[in-house]
């Protein structure tokens, strides 16, 4: 898969997993918790591998799609403010579907703009050997991409690469111990 193809798929997996959240009862909590683990372990690691490598990489073929870059980093700063609240937020708790809505809207938005316009750009600057040489370097980063939400930590190179992997360290530890903690 090139990168675009990769991220594409990403974002497919995400809209499955809200599907199945919005079709689920108002007390499937236990379902409903269930997926936003998996959402927000899914979302993390996208962002962490756009930020990483997509788009350092976009910029650096055409810095005119800067500022679509810049749009998605704050889009996906909003979005990990609200993971990072979900993270920690009972699904039986009043607020708990309402912030899930809103994060899906927020998602839908963002991936309308990168399918519907960054994408497409970037197939037009960059080439279809850089795009499958991108893609392998994203699919070997998510290995190594933070699994949680970290909305406070840097987004652009270098510092988010030198933090993220010891970010991505602790958040597997983290998850590793999770069902041994209270939630
Ligand atoms: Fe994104």
């Amino acid at each position: 898969m090139d990168a675009i193809e990769l991220l594409t798929a990403d974002h497919q997996k995400v809209e499955t997993l809200f599907s199945r959240f919005e079709a689920a009862g108002p007390r499937a909590t236990t379902t409903k918790r269930r997926l936003v683990d998996q959402i927000i372990t899914e979302l993390s690691v996208h962002a962490g591998i756009e930020e990483m490598l997509f788009y350092p990489a976009v910029r650096r073929a055409d810095s005119a799609l800067g500022d679509q870059v810049l749009e998605a980093l704050e889009e996906h700063h909003g979005a990990k403010t609200f993971l990072a609240e979900l993270e920690r937020l009972p699904a039986q708790a009043e607020r708990f579907d309402a912030k899930v809505a809103v994060l899906i809207e927020q998602i839908r938005h963002h991936v309308k703009e990168e399918e519907g316009e960054l994408f497409p750009a970037v197939r037009k600057v960059m080439s279809k050997e850089d795009l499958a040489d991108l893609g392998e370097a994203l699919e070997n980063a998510k290995a190594t991409a933070p699994t949680r939400a970290h909305p406070h930590q840097p987004d652009v190179p270098p510092f988010n690469i030198v933090m993220g992997l010891p970010m991505a360290i602790a958040d597997r530890a983290v998850g590793a111990v999770r069902h041994l903690v209270s939630r």
